[in-house]
């Protein structure tokens, strides 16, 4: 904590496209984060026969209580974002029920906070103009400051100039920073090489977004321990099947406790490792369930939940990037080793012998299909290091009219991240390009995926012998380090002047905020 008593209460909230990171200035980290999608009800058959939907009530639900619970709550939950496919908010409604859910997580009320609002460094001026008059007069707020997030993670890196490279959900943005101003001209960002991205190449592995199962669509009913752990002679064995079988007659609380319903199938991200899944498993049975009304937007939402978890426990970099071209052309390269499942009641894993070189691991996914993955597994994130098409900033309003499709090819495009940090510091002045190479700030939450650091530091070398790479070792600060550096900024006495105040507003208009968050 590095908050100082004459500094103004402040709130740090930097809502990204996928996940809301919020918390009190003066933290290292934030103290609540939550998906940025929120749902509201549809009338029966709205979105569900293809008409649009027709929200039954104005309420909009956000966090993961309210998304998820009993099989009741799911239908006809209809589910969406705030954002564009750049971030950048397009429904107010959705964007409010954030807000709201923000203030409440945080047991704050929004009158007694200034609040710091960390921005997509690419933000035009419209929605950020917007923002302030619904933060001024429908929730009060005394204060507010936007800050652009390349600029804060330069802040929490203790860096002054260099490149971030924030890989994110919806793009990946290289963005320079001189002296703590955003060079906003030089901006590059690539929509192709964003953690959605990486989740759809993910899904390829399991034979796509329909092959998965969705964990609405069944719930796992505990049958105790698995005999290959235990002898089936063992009273506390028996005794945890005698428990199993009892809670089958349907009359028991714990079966209540099964027809709730969630996204990701009970499972807690990032506490459940693919390792642990292969020792000791606890044996159950899928009870496919007949869940009507169930959204597509829920639906897609709930797949995409699933290969995300793989994602993250699978997937990583492969730090030569010589043998991963073999792999990620066309997966049949000597290191390729194809992926088998099998369900959990199945005789075993069967398949072709792993590459002794790329031991394969195993993982489990909420529906009991067992997946054991070898040299695959690198493959999705070769899309980081292929030809990346990319926009520059052109105009305020519309900064990405340059985007580039997938498939085109030219100036606007580099090969991979390495490229893309490359040309945006050419866009800068020559002689800062030296600094800007020895601090190339990387964060992100895609940033954290294994080996992406090295293959990065690996292939910039070639474009500068002095470049550096500043990746935070712990994944947490990596991933939220604008959300700590608008932590850190707030509690600045310096800083203090630069709040743009209620009574400004109310005084000289919304533009004001223009001048003093540059
Ligand atoms: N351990 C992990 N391994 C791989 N990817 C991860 C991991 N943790 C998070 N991610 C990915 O990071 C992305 C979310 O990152 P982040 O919170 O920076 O995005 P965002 O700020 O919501 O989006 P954007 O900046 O594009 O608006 C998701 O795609 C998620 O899958
Ligand atoms: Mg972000």
């Amino acid at each position: 904590m590095f908050a100082s008593p004459q500094t103004v209460p402040a709130i740090v909230l930097d809502v990204g496209s996928r996940t809301t990171k919020a918390g009190f200035a003066g933290a290292d980290l934030p103290q609540s984060l939550f998906p940025s999608i929120v749902g509201s009800y549809i009338s029966e058959g709205g979105s569900l026969e293809g008409t649009p939907a027709k929200p039954l009530a104005n309420t909009v639900f956000a966090g993961y209580e309210n998304l998820l619970g009993s099989a009741e709550r799911v239908r006809f939950l209809e589910l969406r974002t705030a954002f564009d496919d750049d971030g950048i908010i397009q429904d107010w409604a959705a964007y409010e029920g954030l807000l709201d859910y923000t203030f409440h997580q945080l047991r704050a009320s929004p009158e007694e906070y200034a609040l710091l609002l960390v921005e997509a460094s690419h933000n035009p001026k419209r929605p950020r103009e917007e923002l302030c008059q619904v933060l001024f007069e429908k929730y009060g707020v005394p204060a507010v400051y936007f800050g652009r997030s390349a600029a804060l993670a330069c802040v929490a890196a203790g860096r002054h100039t260099g490149v971030v490279l924030d890989c994110g959900a919806s793009g990946v943005t290289a963005t320079p920073v001189v002296e703590g101003n955003v060079m906003k001209q030089a901006i590059l960002r690539s929509r192709v090489a964003g953690g959605n991205a990486l989740t759809r190449a993910a899904a390829e592995l399991l034979g796509g977004f329909d092959a998965v199962r969705p964990a609405y669509a069944f719930r796992r009913r505990a049958l105790g321990r698995g005999t290959n752990k235990r002898d089936a002679a063992d009273p506390e064995a028996a005794t945890e099947e005698l428990a199993a079988a009892a809670s089958t007659d349907g009359s028991s609380s714990s079966e209540e406790a099964d027809d709730r319903v969630d996204l990701i199938g009970g499972r807690t991200p990032d506490t459940e490792s693919a390792a642990s899944v292969a020792e000791g498993r606890m044996e159950f049975r899928i009870e496919p369930l007949d869940v009507h009304g169930v959204t597509r937007s829920y639906d897609e939402y709930a797949r995409i939940e699933v290969v995300e978890d793989f994602k993250h426990h699978v997937c990583c970099v492969n730090r030569e990037p010589s043998s991963v071209e073999d792999v990620a052309e066309d997966g049949t390269a000597s290191n390729a080793v194809s992926w088998e499942t099998r369900k959990a009641d199945d005789e075993g894993l069967a398949g072709q012998p792993a590459d002794p070189d790329i031991p394969p691991i195993r993982y489990e996914l909420p529906d009991g299909t067992l997946v054991s993955i070898g040299a695959e597994r690198y493959r999705p994130a070769e899309i980081l290091f292929k030809t990346l098409p990319h926009a520059r900033t052109i105009k305020e309003d519309r900064p990405f009219l340059a985007y580039i499709r997938e498939r085109e090819r030219g100036p606007s495009s580099s090969k991979g991240l390495a490229g893309m940090v490359a040309d945006t510091i050419q866009r800068c002045e020559g002689a800062q390009h030296r600094e800007m190479y020895a601090g190339v700030i990387l964060t992100g939450g895609s940033s954290v995926l294994p080996g992406l650091s090295d293959r990065l530091q690996t292939e910039l070398y070639f474009y500068h012998s002095r470049s550096k790479i500043h990746a935070a070792a712990n994944p947490m600060e990596r991933k939220y380090m604008a959300w700590t550096g608008g932590s850190i900024l707030a509690t600045f006495m310096d800083f203090q002047q630069n709040w743009f105040s209620r009574a400004e507003y109310l005084e000289s208009g919304v533009s004001l905020v223009q001048k003093r968050c540059p």
